[in-house]
């Protein structure tokens, strides 16, 4: 058995207890507002009020300002793409890009086991039988190596803790070509809290989050500023974008 599948066996035998601590954690903080994610330590941010979240992904007025049709379009996803939504939620981007590639299998990984069932009660009403829930551990994405074609992350990235370990994660879990989207709050914009918008403390700047990806070892393909609250990056393995060598230089 290779290393990184001992590991997400272990990690997977842990899952069921960091379910029950993060449970404990929830009813400890019943007072908790608006579906707000709560926690100040950003390894275990958890949702109060389930209800409240998934209203708040799903709200009507988000398309004008989250645009996913024009989101998805630019992921130049084909039919039988492989896909990973890491911190789907409410399965809001997850169905749109399930539909996109209707003839491979999008997984919908999330911590929370609440919208998790959320993802699997509607898939069906979506259209996207091709949705396969993953409940995963707040360290790991417990996707198989070399699983998926595009992996996407939208408001998520500063939800994560040790990203050097994650995104070497999600990196393992690309096939040869695969890509990498990333959604996340700007920091050098007003945006409405009640969007969702986390304080400018708690968000990652653009330079920021490429100086990181570029360390495990992406690069960045496309970079959209069309979003108004938020960046939107395509990134690749930088090692397969290397030049091939040509005939000629070759001993
Ligand atoms: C702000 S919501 C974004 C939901 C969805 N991506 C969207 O754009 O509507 C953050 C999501 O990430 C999940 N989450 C938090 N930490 C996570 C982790 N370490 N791994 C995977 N998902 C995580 C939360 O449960 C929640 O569903």
């Amino acid at each position: 058995m290779s290393h990184d599948s001992q590991r997400i066996r272990a990690l997977l035998a842990r899952a069921s207890l960091v379910g029950l601590a993060v449970g404990v954690a929830v009813s400890a903080t019943s007072a908790c507002l608006h579906g707000e994610a709560q926690g100040g330590d950003t390894a275990t941010r958890h949702y109060d009020d389930k209800e409240a979240a998934l209203a708040r992904f799903e709200e009507p007025e988000r398309d004008a300002w989250a645009m996913p049709k024009r989101v998805v379009e630019l992921l130049g996803i084909t039919p039988n793409m492989d896909i990973a939504d890491i911190g789907a939620g409410s399965g809001y981007f997850t169905r749109r890009l399930a539909t996109a590639a209707r003839e491979g299998t999008t997984y919908a990984v999330d911590v929370d086991a609440d919208f998790k069932h959320h993802v699997e009660t509607h898939r069906d009403e979506w259209g996207t039988p091709n949705i396969v829930t993953r409940l995963a551990v707040y360290e790991h994405p417990l996707l198989p190596r070399e699983s998926v074609e595009l992996v996407f992350i939208s408001n998520t990235y500063s939800f994560l803790q040790d990203r050097a370990a994650y995104f070497t994660a999600v990196y393992r879990a690309l096939r040869r070509g695969g890509r990498l989207a990333v959604i996340d709050w700007r920091d050098d914009v007003t945006c409405p809290r009640s969007i969702g918008c986390p304080k400018p403390g708690d968000r990652v700047a653009l330079a920021t989050a490429i100086t990181e990806l570029e360390q495990v070892g992406f690069e960045v393909i496309e970079h959209h500023d069309f979003l108004s609250y938020q960046y939107f990056l395509i990134l690749g393995r930088a090692v397969d974008r290397a030049p091939k060598p040509a005939p000629s230089d070759q001993p």
